[in-house]
């Protein structure tokens, strides 16, 4: 930080959201990086600042999908592609609000996905997701968060009850498809800002918010690291540490 902004002096250890018009301009990896105040938090110092490196995007787009939803306690509401860096995030903040999470992986992370709260977990390896969750909740999920699937017939859309809500990272389902479900929804893309990071920091000192890391690289090491990512062999977050 160059100078003093609310809450974050000068040599504070900091993490924050590079905002969409920036990264790709920007560099996605480099050690240096602009950004708005707003952005812009402090770590707590009982917070290891690999993990709180790897909160700021997944953790911010788990807070703010599991917000749109609106879902209340006793809702279900399924996470599809919850096994990754922000389903882990949005399964752990449902859950504790008492909604009963729904949440797919394969079968290496089914047992942490219990770990962090999922009421049931369901096997994406063993077939059609939303026939998977309609045996076992027949009268559908309150709500969709989507973070896999591209095409209609991969994102479990019709798991979700008439009525119910969706959220999606990917560009489907579009508004016919929800419309003809009587379903409401759209894509969301998170840009958390600092206020939304203060708050999830605050939850990963209480110890009550796991940010699970799969490894800490190099940045000679991070090409690889993101070809591992490519082929599916990263269960959690990648860090890239600059200062080694
Ligand atoms: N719009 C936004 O604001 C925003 C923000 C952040 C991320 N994203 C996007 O959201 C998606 C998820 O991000 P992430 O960081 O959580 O990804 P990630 O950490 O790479 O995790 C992806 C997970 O998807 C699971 N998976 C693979 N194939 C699947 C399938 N057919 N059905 C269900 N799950 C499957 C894998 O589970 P297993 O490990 O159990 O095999 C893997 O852990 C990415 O496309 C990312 O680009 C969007």
């Amino acid at each position: 930080v160059g100078r003093d902004v609310a809450g974050v002096a000068v040599g504070d250890t900091v993490v924050g959201h590079v905002p969409f018009a920036a990264p790709f301009a920007a560099g996605t990896l480099g050690e240096y990086v602009v950004l708005p105040e707003s952005q812009v938090v402090a770590v707590p110092a009982s917070v290891d600042p690999l993990v709180a490196a790897a909160l700021p995007l997944a953790g911010g787009a788990a807070w703010i999908l599991a917000d749109a939803i609106d879902a209340q306690p006793g809702h279900v509401v399924l996470i599809n592609g919850a096994s990754g860096g922000v389903g882990r995030m949005a399964t752990q903040l449902l859950a504790q609000q008492g909604v009963t999470v729904v949440a797919t992986a394969s079968p290496a992370t089914t047992q942490r996905m219990y770990d962090l709260g999922a009421a049931t977990v369901i096997d994406y390896t063993q077939g059609d997701v939303a026939k998977q969750v309609l045996a076992a909740y027949p009268d559908g999920v309150d709500a969709l968060i989507n973070l896999n699937g591209w095409a209609l017939e991969t994102v479990p859309v019709d798991a979700v009850r008439r009525g119910g809500t969706i959220r999606t990272v990917t560009q489907v389902p579009d508004d016919t498809a929800l419309e003809e479900r009587g379903l409401t929804g759209r894509q969301v893309m998170a840009s958390p800002d600092g206020a939304i990071l203060a708050e999830l920091l605050q939850q990963v000192a209480a110890g009550v918010l796991h940010i699970d890391i799969d490894r800490v690289v190099p940045l000679e090491r991070a090409p690889a690291a993101l070809h591992d990512i490519e082929a599916g062999q990263v269960h959690g977050k990648v860090v890239v540490d600059l200062t080694v």
